[in-house]
């Protein structure tokens, strides 16, 4: 496995790897490796030949009052997990690399951007945009692979492909979950005894909408209500926003009908846990 902390020898290795007609994968990160991610690194190596996997923690993607300085940097680990799972090459640039000057240039997706986590964290999302650009027009993949964990980030990522005609595939990959049901994420090591014991009540939540869906309700509110009650059982948890939209535009569905990307952020101590499930509720 190659480690490159510059772009120049990225995309030296990259161009060896094409010479020899190999496609390219690219799966980027912000490193803390889990189980998440190396389902993203395994669905790489199946669909393409060359897997370069990127680590690096973003600033321009997190507000000032962010947790960025704690984000956590387990880079040796990282690299023991990027050999197992075969990887090619692991990008790991510092900020320097990636923003020598101060960033003047944006990549700005609207409307996607400023619903759902958009609302309270502004900013992020054009951080991101921004990064995976000049991910994209450093290593060229043919494909990126990004997780349904964060499903607004894959929907906003495809959109600006699609608006900027970007020669890649995005594949979008399940969300890996612990056995009671909590997404797996870097942060979750945050989570004290308690916190980590209350927050499998956001997956049974979303359970919920997607029994009551299947049951034939379609009044959002209503569906809402019943996960709020779910998640109102831990004193530890409090609700940003739950929302059921539709999965490309992310707008709200009333009545929900069709295919409903149904999402929610919650607080969990000095946590903030997102998750989601696409649902479809045609009914027949
Ligand atoms: P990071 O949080 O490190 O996540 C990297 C990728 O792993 C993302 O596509 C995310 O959706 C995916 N992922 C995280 N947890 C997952 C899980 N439990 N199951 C499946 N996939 C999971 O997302 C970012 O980094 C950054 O915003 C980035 C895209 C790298 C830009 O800086």
């Amino acid at each position: 496995m190659e480690i490159a902390k510059t772009i120049e020898l990225t995309k030296k290795f990259v161009a060896a790897a094409r010479k020899r007609d190999k496609t390219i994968g690219l799966v980027p990160t912000m490193g803390a490796l889990h189980i998440g991610h190396i389902s993203l690194i395994r669905a790489a190596r199946r669909q393409t030949d060359y897997v370069v996997v990127s680590i690096f923690v973003n600033p321009t993607q997190f507000g000032p009052a962010e947790d960025f300085d704690k984000y956590p940097r387990p880079f040796d680990e990282d690299l023991q997990i990027c050999r197992e799972q075969g990887v090619d090459l692991v990008f790991a640039p510092d900020a320097k690399e990636m923003y020598p000057t101060k960033n003047i240039t944006w990549v700005n997706v609207e409307k996607l951007t400023e619903t759902l986590c958009g609302r309270t964290r502004p900013g992020h999302f054009r951080g991101v945009t921004t990064v995976c650009a000049k991910l994209f027009n450093i290593v060229r993949p043919d494909v990126a692979f990004f997780g349904q964990k964060d499903a607004q980030q894959a929907v906003v990522i495809k959109r600006m492909v699609t608006d900027l005609n970007m020669p890649l595939k995005i594949q979008v990959c399940p969300t890996v979950r612990e056995e009671d049901g909590l997404a797996v994420s870097s942060r979750n090591k945050y989570l004290s005894e308690s916190e980590r014991k209350d927050a499998s009540l956001l997956y049974k939540s979303l359970q919920k909408a997607k029994q009551l869906i299947g049951t034939g309700v379609t009044n959002p509110e209503q569906i809402i209500a019943q996960m709020r009650k779910i998640l109102a059982q831990s004193t530890l948890l409090e609700t940003e926003y739950i929302e059921i939209v539709e999965p490309e535009t992310l707008e709200p569905l009333n009545p929900v009908k069709g295919p409903a990307l149904i999402a929610l952020a919650v607080r969990c101590g000095s946590v903030r846990l997102i998750d989601n499930i696409l649902v479809d509720a045609t009914s027949d």
